[in-house]
């Protein structure tokens, strides 16, 4: 699809002294740069309460492109992109200090020939979304003529009603079409690649229904623990900062029906519709649907509270309550400290309804099977029974493979890039819309109420797949986790 031309632009960070942005928005922003992608003159301008000079907070940008793509940045490619760097330190919730930034804007602005389009990226702490987004409205620094596009990082609230009003103060002062709520795993190419996969080919989406699929397993597992992220994990959990966003937008990209057009909207529309169905378990119910695990020696972790009930690990079961999808279960798992690092889908189809093969060389045949592998080995396979050559019927299940390095070799833009270049032409497509996260929440705020009534996570060693209590969950409806 062709995009069209973006406008120079300036991109502000707020929080720019912290990791999002020198490990991914500035080596992003710069790979952008390097393939001609952004305007020339579009700047980018960070701040934060930390001290800096330009020249420092350059030097610690091109340390994180180095540490990004391995290797030092050139001073030919690096040098006329670092020059479009600045910096302003200051506390942006305080009048004067956003004024301070206005004036050095407007100044990008003559200089560049910016024209007042503005990015304001919220890389900060959750709490201090809304207070910032008001103050650069209370400032007036949205009155520049240009366009102004506001992103905003997740967790998106911490429960339904906190993300209602933060969704409201962001409505006092922006339109919905300037917000953009980024979910990185929207930025995939593996991501964005299941609506083609289910829409470019005739020959699924008869079979993508209840009639023939058993059941649906969504996994992001991830094998690392939580990092020098211990203070801001500890208030968040899995549920929070994985299965809130991600996982349920991979559920709704699996469940939505077609979309009539690739149009921003439209393919929202039909999320939104999906999530709609999604069937709201009662605190009561959560019991027996929801798992909620924690490694151990979590709570020996830095900025871990030592007696934190925080999970680091999250498995439900859910039922999306329509006519496609009526008692077909989608299990959801995430977890930190599992033994591999593996996000992926997969669909189980239905046994074959009568097995014709003589049954003392035929114990049962596997049903088929669709993975949709988000990451790592990035690709999709389907299994399918085959005859074992020989005298015998023996059928044994073998797969059919589709790798994105062999098709395609092995760069693919990061997901980062794809979702700020969308964001500076303005396309919102691959950003959650305020309905979107008002379902998501409404899915999960009873699990958070469930949780909040007390208990315990149950614990698990490291290196493995959870707890038992999440086997238990698919035992008890005669299935079992694929681990891979
Ligand atoms: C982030 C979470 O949103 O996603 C992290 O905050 C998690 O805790 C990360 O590690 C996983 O992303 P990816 O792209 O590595 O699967």
């Amino acid at each position: 699809m062709a995009r069209s031309s973006a406008d120079p632009c300036i991109v502000v960070i707020f929080g720019a002294s912290g990791d999002l942005t020198s490990r991914k928005l500035l080596p992003a922003l710069h790979s952008l740069y390097l393939q001609e992608l952004i305007a020339p003159g579009t700047s980018i301008v960070g701040t934060s309460r930390s001290a800096f000079s330009d020249d420092a907070f350059r030097k610690r940008i091109r340390e994180g492109v180095r540490g990004y793509c391995g290797k030092n940045p050139v001073g030919a490619s690096w040098n006329p992109f670092a020059q479009n760097i600045h910096y302003v330190s200051g506390d942006a919730t305080d009048e004067r200090s956003m004024q301070e930034l206005g004036q050095e804007l407007a100044q990008i602005d003559a200089e560049e020939g910016t024209k007042g389009n503005r990015v304001w990226y919220l890389a900060t702490a959750p709490s201090l979304f809304s207070p910032i987004a008001g103050q650069i409205a209370k400032a007036g620094l949205l009155d520049t003529g240009g366009w102004q596009r506001l992103v905003v990082e997740k967790p998106f609230g911490f429960d339904l009603e906190s993300a209602r009003t933060l969704n409201a103060s962001l409505a006092d002062h922006y339109r919905e079409d300037q917000i953009y709520r980024i979910d990185h795993y929207l930025g995939k190419e593996t991501v964005q690649n299941v609506l083609v996969f289910r829409f470019a080919n005739a020959i699924f989406e008869p079979i993508w229904n209840r009639r023939y699929i058993d059941h649906v397993q969504i996994m992001a597992a991830e094998q690392g623990g939580i990092e020098d992220r211990g203070t801001f994990y500890d208030q968040t959990g899995a549920l929070r900062d994985v299965a809130q966003n991600h996982l349920l937008q991979l559920l709704s990209l699996i469940a939505m029906e077609p979309p009539v057009a690739w149009d921003a909207d439209v393919i929202r529309d039909q999320k939104v519709q999906a999530l709609k169905a999604v069937r709201r378990w009662s605190p009561d119910d959560c019991r027996s649907v929801v798992v909620r695990g924690q490694y151990e020696g979590y709570r020996q972790e830095e900025g871990v509270s030592s007696r934190s009930s925080t999970e680091t690990f999250f498995a439900a079961k859910m039922y999306i309550d329509n006519w496609r999808w009526a008692e077909v279960p989608f299990y959801l798992r995430t977890g930190k400290k599992m033994p591999s690092k593996t996000t992926e889908i997969a669909i189980q189809f239905k046994r074959v309804p009568h097995l014709l093969f003589d049954r003392t060389a035929v114990q049962e045949i596997d049903p088929n099977l669709l993975v949709l592998r988000i990451q790592p080995d990035e690709g999709i396979s389907l299994t399918f029974g085959t005859k074992v050559p020989g005298p015998e019927v023996e059928v044994r299940t073998v797969d059919m493979e589709f790798d994105y390095d062999s098709d395609f070799g092995s760069g693919r833009p990061a997901a980062y890039e794809r979702l700020l270049l969308d964001c500076i032409l303005g396309d919102p497509t691959l950003f959650a819309r305020s309905d979107e996260i008002d379902q998501a929440w409404q899915i999960m705020d009873p699990i958070v109420k469930h949780w909040a009534r007390g208990g315990r996570p149950r614990s698990y060693p490291p290196d493995t797949w959870g707890p038992e209590a999440s086997d238990d969950l698919l035992r008890l409806d005669r299935r079992s986790w694929r681990n891979s």
